[in-house]
């Protein structure tokens, strides 16, 4: 039934319908960054999906050409475009699920927090919107620095008295999926097979692969541990490095932020699933977001899973993360809160 026939048949008889999302059935996809380095290969991934209804493809330039394109493949998700700030309401109006790709990558010698002065201000101008058209939505921040800009968007929902923490999402997957890359190379597994949770945040010291917990359960030497770990917190930097100026990580971005859009859709439709992501959490003392594995289900978050049973060493790395967490949430704040 289409949702106003089911508000209506509902108020005659009687029933109470507390609120009627179009979504279950036809999931809407924002996609805002959508004609940029990760957003393009993110964009096809997302037309693929067979889950996606609706693919709003929104950026400040070229969404025309991209949207033209992706709309000639044929799966069933209908494109739409929307150019420049006047456009954005419409593109993540009704949105069950917003991407967030939109600001600059880094170059040789950054760090992601040298990204802030320029990201910081996309995220909080788009947070507003969103915050207007499309308060339910569930929100997923690929830029960075994802430690920062997550409580800023935060902040904006929480000024316009809509914020929901079940909502908000840093995508840190691509340490996932880089972790299980690593990992499976290393020690000859079946990539597609193995799992490895990544807790803390989305940049250097705060990024935790947590080795111990790998699934198929695989030993590593302390030798191993000492050099996997600093190469999945600098695995961001090694493409940076190799394209030279050219950007960050667009294509295995592309592939983790279209996998875990697919688990909040799949959410949504009610096939609860498990994945890592940076959300408001309580799963550490001391700290306001923190990244672990969460149980995803129609409302976003429904549960927060926990770092769960950890080595000697990852603990340590987990205590040492907390002040440089709160130092790039802390900056997101201030940086709403003094605007
Ligand atoms: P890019 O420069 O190739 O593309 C960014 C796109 O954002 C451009 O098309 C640009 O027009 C658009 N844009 C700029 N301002 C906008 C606004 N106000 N509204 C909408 N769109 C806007 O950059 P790339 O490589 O796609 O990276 C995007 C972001 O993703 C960067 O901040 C990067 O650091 C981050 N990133 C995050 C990762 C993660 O694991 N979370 C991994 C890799 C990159």
């Amino acid at each position: 039934l289409p949702a106003k026939n089911l508000v209506q048949a509902a108020a005659t008889s009687g029933l109470r319908v507390v609120s009627v999302r179009h979504s279950s059935q036809a999931p809407k996809v924002a996609l805002l960054g959508a004609a940029g380095g990760i957003g393009q290969p993110l964009g096809l991934l997302l037309k693929q999906d067979p889950l996606v209804a609706h693919l709003a493809l929104y950026d400040v330039v070229n969404t025309p050409g991209v949207a033209a394109d992706l709309s000639h493949i044929d799966s069933n998700a209908k494109v739409t475009a929307h150019t420049g700030p006047k456009e954005l309401f419409a593109a993540v109006e009704n949105a069950d699920v917003i991407v967030i790709p939109a600001g600059v990558p880094r170059k040789p010698g950054m760090t992601r927090d040298d990204l802030f002065n320029t990201n910081a201000g996309i995220v909080r101008d788009l947070a507003a919107v969103i915050a207007k058209a499309s308060p339910k939505a569930l929100i997923a921040i690929i830029t960075n620095p994802v430690n920062s800009t997550v409580p800023i968007a935060s902040e904006v929902l929480k000024k316009a008295g809509v914020y929901d923490p079940k909502r908000v999402f840093g995508v840190t997957t691509l340490d996932v999926v880089r972790s299980q890359a690593f990992v499976s190379e290393l020690k000859g597994l079946d990539a597609s097979k193995t799992v490895v949770p990544v807790v803390g945040g989305h940049a250097g010291i705060t990024i935790i692969p947590l080795l111990s917990q790998t699934k198929p359960a695989t030993k590593f030497t302390d030798d191993e541990i000492a050099k996997l770990t600093p190469r999945i917190q600098d695995a961001g930097t090694e493409v940076v490095n190799a394209k030279a100026g050219a950007g960050s990580a667009t294509l295995s971005m592309a592939l983790a932020g279209a996998r875990f859009a697919n688990a909040l859709v799949r959410g949504i439709k009610g096939e609860k699933n498990v994945q890592c992501a940076y959300v408001a959490s309580d799963a550490v003392k001391g700290v306001e977001y923190f990244s672990t594995p969460v149980e995803l289900g129609p409302n976003g978050v429904e549960k927060i899973l926990g770092v769960g049973k950890v080595s000697a060493y990852e603990q340590k790395l987990i205590d040492a993360s907390v002040a440089e967490l709160n130092k790039n949430i802390a900056k997101g704040v201030a940086f709403v809160k003094g605007n």
